[in-house]
């Protein structure tokens, strides 16, 4: 990959909650120039300008404007996820790094077709997912990774054991702004911590459920959750899928925007030798003679948010591949749609990759 500019140009797409995290982390690096946005809404791309010092004549309400009309090295796509993958190809194509926000894309076929068009430009793409900074999963990756637990033959992953009350704004519960519910939204986390403490092992087959639960029911917005429009709620507010894998690993995927329960478990995985949970970080192994569980003493304390921003523009400015294989995320966009394939047709379903996916 070529060398970039001293200076890294960077413009935001889509000017809402999380875009505002991108520009307070690029704003903390001295290489880093905020240097255009653009939001549909004409309005929330000058207040976001305002706001980050971007001159106001950087101001759009078209990405392809911006990309013909500004010199830029790099963008954060910010918009809600179903329009990640036309944008992301359109800025690759233009010669420009992409950081797209998770999830990476609403199928697993555009997905694809944003991998393929980062390895015809040569530009980076990265998707978004801060957890790969997460020191408990780093330290999980590492202690699987390091044969101490055995074979791995069992997990569940779910992020953070579901919401009880949390359904996020319209953007997000519209089928034509997200694609999909909390699989999309949370599952892709969970699939992803999953494979990247797993190692990314291939999928086979899925057997899935997904409900539109509490989300369409008016009452159910009470005291003390988040509030949300039930009457714009067209997706699924849970999931739970059975994955096989190759090497006869099986995962349980749970995630719940909203429920009648505190919790939905927690992630952790079987091995032969010995077990593994995360939040809080324990394993537990026979030891001496005893059963024995074991904690990190001290985990680094960083940012993981600030770290994915660094770790993206440092490999624009040096040239690096992308800190985050994309092909990785295209597999788990595959893994997605068997899950809402299998939901739909009530039984197991094969996860069905390209060739050139499966290695
Ligand atoms: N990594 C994280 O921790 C994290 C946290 C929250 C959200 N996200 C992801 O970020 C994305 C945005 O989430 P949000 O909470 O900021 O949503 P949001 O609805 O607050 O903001 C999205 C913005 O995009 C604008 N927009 C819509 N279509 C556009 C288009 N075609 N071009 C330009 N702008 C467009 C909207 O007007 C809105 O201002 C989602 O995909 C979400 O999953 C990631």
């Amino acid at each position: 990959m070529s060398k970039s500019p001293d200076k890294v140009r960077v413009g935001i797409i889509g000017a809402g909650g999380i875009a505002n995290y991108h520009a307070k982390c690029y704003k903390q690096i001295p290489y880093v120039e905020l240097v255009a946005v653009v939001d549909i809404v004409k309005e929330k791309a000058k207040d976001f300008a305002q706001r980050w010092g971007i001159p106001e004549k950087n101001v759009f309400t078209n990405h392809k404007e911006m990309l013909e009309s500004v010199e830029l090295d790099a963008v954060s796509i910010c918009t809600p996820h179903a329009f990640h993958a036309s944008i992301s190809i359109d800025c690759l194509n233009a010669g420009v790094h992409v950081l797209v926000e998770k999830p990476m894309a609403v199928s697993g076929d555009e997905a694809y077709r944003m991998w393929k068009t980062s390895q015809k430009t040569g530009k980076i793409l990265m998707v978004a997912f801060q957890t790969r900074y997460s020191p408990e999963l780093i330290a999980a990756r590492r202690i699987v990774q390091s044969g101490a637990l055995g074979k791995i033959y069992y997990g569940e992953t779910t992020c953070y054991g579901g919401r009880r009350r949390g359904i996020p704004g319209e953007s997000f519960t519209r089928r034509s702004t997200a694609g999909g519910g909390v699989l999309l939204d949370l599952g892709c986390y969970s699939i992803d911590n999953a494979m990247f403490i797993l190692g990314h092992p291939r999928p086979i087959s899925v057997c899935a459920k997904i409900a539109s639960v509490i989300g369409p029911q008016e009452e159910a917005v009470v005291e003390g959750g988040w509030k949300w429009n039930p009457k714009a709620f067209e997706v699924e507010d849970f999931v739970v899928a059975f994955i096989r894998f190759e090497d006869d690993l099986v995962l349980v995927l749970k995630d719940s925007w909203a429920m009648h329960a505190n919790t939905l478990g927690t992630t952790f995985f079987l091995g032969t030798k010995g077990g593994l949970r995360l939040w809080p970080l324990e394993v537990y192994r026979d030891e001496w003679g005893y059963m024995v569980d074991l904690r990190v003493h001290e985990l680094p304390k960083i940012d993981p948010f600030f770290r994915k921003i660094e770790e993206f523009v440092k490999a624009v400015k040096e040239g690096l591949p992308s800190p985050i294989d994309p092909k990785e995320i295209v597999v788990e966009q595959y893994i997605i749609d068997a899950i809402y394939e299998s939901a739909r047709e009530g039984k197991e379903v094969k996860v069905k990759l390209p060739a050139d996916l499966i290695s």
